[in-house]
């Protein structure tokens, strides 16, 4: 009797064991699923705060998005030609962007920003054109030149510039400095800055131009994107 008593019993508190176990499970279970939230990322973030953190410096931004600034005493410039549908010509200068999807003054075509430096400040005197290719190679001649002298040109490509691009404006262009504009093809990306009344630096990005080829175009039917930056000295202009 005893026996058989006692082996109930043990089987009993076996059970009731068990029993327990499985309530907390699943009361820790329960608290864990109910609990809100930010109670338990707030005692973690007060965890953090007690910690030192060691942060890195954020990298300062420079001009025109520079990996490093230009030195004193020069203008930085940045020209990005498009590339896909969704990514139009950006032209930036002394840290303003003027073209860009953003001004809503980009297009299809060559995008042409003047500066003009006479007046010190050298932000006066901005115009931009686009010349696309339904024939404004005629009105891109006239903008070309009734550009003062001492004034940058700087263009970049969009879709296409080159299919009524004539001739006689080619060789303006190649008159300011450039050696690929002879070259331009169906959608080339293409980006160039010259200078009228005054000789850039030789050592300074001038030119790039990047051809579309279906074998290797980035995007379906265009190719990637191309972009030259620098610095200009101030004097010089
Ligand atoms: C020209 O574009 C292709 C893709 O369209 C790309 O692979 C290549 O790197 C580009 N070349 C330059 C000089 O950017």
């Amino acid at each position: 009797d005893e026996i058989v008593a006692g082996g109930n019993s043990l089987v009993l508190r076996c059970f009731g064991l068990v029993l327990a176990s499985l309530a907390a499970w699943y009361m820790g279970y329960l608290l864990a699923v109910h609990v809100p939230q930010n109670t338990v990322s707030l005692a973690a973030l007060q965890d953090i705060g007690k910690k030192p953190v060691l942060r890195a410096p954020a990298p300062k931004r420079h001009k025109c998005d520079h990996w490093s600034p230009c030195s004193p005493g020069n203008f930085a410039y940045r020209i990005l030609s498009g590339g896909a549908k969704q990514r139009s010509a950006k032209i930036c200068f002394e840290d303003e962007l003027l073209i860009s999807e953003e001004n809503g003054n980009t297009g299809s075509g060559i995008n042409i920003a003047v500066v003009d430096c006479k007046n010190v400040l050298c932000v006066p005197g901005i115009t931009r054109r686009v010349i696309d290719s339904t024939d404004h190679s005629g009105e891109m001649m006239d903008f070309i030149k009734s550009a003062p002298e001492g004034t940058l040109l700087l263009m970049a490509t969009y879709d296409d510039g080159s299919t009524k691009l004539k001739n006689d404006v080619k060789k303006l262009v190649e008159e300011l400095g450039s050696k690929e504009i002879k070259n331009i093809k169906f959608r080339s990306s293409w980006v160039f800055i010259g200078a009228k009344g005054f000789k850039l630096p030789d050592n300074i990005q001038k030119e790039k131009i990047n051809h579309s080829d279906n074998k290797k175009n980035r995007y379906n039917g265009w190719p990637a994107e191309i972009q030259i930056e620098g610095c200009i000295p101030r004097n010089l202009i």
